[in-house]
């Protein structure tokens, strides 16, 4: 492996150069376990770790980094966390494909990857994926439960302390997933509606955020519930023109009001049905979810296999006379009431930040990151981010490494 190459790398190189520590890094990275070297322009889909230059170096409230090593200390130790994520579920959909096709396949091509010192079948990598999301919960928020909603046929069997299997009838094929899954939620959040129809308003109290299962959830999300103490969901924004919200990371409060706003947002429901109990925030989450249902179905349906739930939510949202668009252009959390549900906007940069990958502009890291997305090609980076994590448990060095791959595709 080779340091530079060429005067055009060179240049770039330059203005970083300057600073010592950062050379010093990337001769650092001959050192790491996993085979390391520099991007290639134009490379094909990585399939081993590769690490370039930090982004955002020299920037302030950007985490700075050398090599793997972080010199800041963003996070709280870890005898503050014991009791993070106590009222605090994370629910996911997730469901293994395997069909009888997919299994021969498997067998005649067997496609394994490898990170660190385990081998993956394609069905074990998303398998893999999932594991690593509960076990990042599992430090950061160690009260946390998992809830997996998933299609009762996939018999998905997950022995773990706090870890629920919770069945969904319903169409999981590939092209449908999306659209099934904001149905998923919303008979979640109908089923914990009835629980607290029950219970009348006696159970424990229990927020939700529902994710995607490709995040790492690097710090205790806990606290946003406390810090905006009204928002009945939140959404997650990014300064994007087309799809300004994500529908990877969506908190719910966990009252009955919150919860029936957020689904009726998603699937609208006859008004006599969403009145029949007291609103509570649970209930509010469950309204606001069912309009976006409605929307996605009647408009987006040709997206259903990929955007249709982030192109429905945008629209919801900007459907609202009031709401301004140009909130979205800065990375500061906001609220709005969208259809009578009280929205907290998020920052995609700290409760969602995607490493950009490939060109683009890239900014570097924030220092208050609390939730990674490994979108699309960048699932290897989550599994090797964990195997670093797990030898080495230190989040902001993780976090560096992260960093220090963002520009990388990765090969699943
Ligand atoms: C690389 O590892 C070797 C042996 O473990 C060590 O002596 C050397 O100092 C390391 N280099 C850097 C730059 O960390
Ligand atoms: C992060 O670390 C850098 C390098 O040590 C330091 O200059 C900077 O002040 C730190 N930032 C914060 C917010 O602590
Ligand atoms: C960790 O937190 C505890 C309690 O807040 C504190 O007593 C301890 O000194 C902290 N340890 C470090 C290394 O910061
Ligand atoms: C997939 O099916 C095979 C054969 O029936 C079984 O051994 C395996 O455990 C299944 N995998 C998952 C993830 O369900
Ligand atoms: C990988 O395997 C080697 C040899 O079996 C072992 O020493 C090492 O701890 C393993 N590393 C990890 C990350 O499991
Ligand atoms: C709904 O419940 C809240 C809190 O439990 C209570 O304060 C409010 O009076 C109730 N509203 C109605 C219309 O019953």
């Amino acid at each position: 492996m080779k340091v530079g190459g060429g005067w055009r790398r060179f240049l770039f190189l330059l203005p970083v150069m300057i600073l010592l520590p950062y050379l010093l890094s990337v001769l650092e990275l001959h050192n790491f376990s996993t085979t390391v070297d520099q991007p290639k322009k134009h490379s094909k889909k990585s399939d081993h770790l590769v690490l370039g230059e930090a982004a955002g170096q020299g920037l302030r409230n950007r985490l700075q980094c050398q090599g793997t090593k972080s010199l800041n200390k963003t996070r709280h130790n870890a005898s503050d966390r014991l009791n993070s994520g106590e009222n605090v579920a994370f629910v996911t959909v997730f469901t293994v494909y395997n069909s009888s096709t997919d299994r021969h396949a498997e067998k005649k091509n067997l496609d394994l990857v490898t990170i660190g010192n385990s081998s993956y079948t394609k069905l074990e990598r998303s398998m893999a994926i999932l594991d690593s999301f509960i076990k990042f919960i599992q430090v950061t928020m160690p009260l946390s439960n998992v809830i997996i909603l998933t299609d009762p046929e996939s018999d998905l069997q997950i022995d773990k302390e706090r870890v629920t299997a919770y069945p969904i009838q319903g169409e999981y094929s590939r092209d449908k997933l999306m659209l099934q899954r904001i149905r998923s939620y919303i008979a979640f959040l109908t089923g914990k509606l009835e629980e607290h129809r029950k219970q009348e308003g006696q159970g424990q109290i229990n927020h939700y955020i529902f994710t995607d299962s490709d995040v790492a959830v690097v710090d205790d999300l806990g606290q946003i519930f406390d810090e905006y103490s009204s928002f009945h969901l939140a959404l997650t924004f990014r300064n994007n023109k087309d799809q300004p919200l994500n529908s990877g990371f969506i908190a719910v409060r966990g009252t009955a009001e919150g919860l029936q706003k957020y689904s009726a947002f998603l699937f609208s429901t006859p008004p006599e049905k969403k009145l029949r109990y007291n609103k509570s925030f649970l209930a509010k989450g469950k309204d606001f979810l069912e309009e976006v249902l409605k929307v996605y179905t009647t408009r987006y349906m040709k997206a259903s296999r990929m955007l249709g739930d982030q192109l429905a939510l945008a629209w919801v949202v900007r459907s609202q006379p009031s709401f301004d668009s140009r909130r979205f252009s800065k990375p500061v959390a906001f609220m709005e009431k969208i259809n009578g549900a009280s929205v907290l906007f998020l920052p995609c940069a700290v409760y969602n930040w995607t490493p950009p990958e490939g060109a683009g502009q890239f900014h570097g890291m924030p220092l208050d990151v609390k939730v990674v997305h490994f979108k699309g090609s960048r699932k290897r980076l989550m599994l090797e981010a964990w195997n670093f994590f797990n030898s080495s448990p230190n989040i902001d060095d993780m976090l560096c490494l992260i960093l220090a791959s963002g520009r990388t595709k990765y090969d699943f």
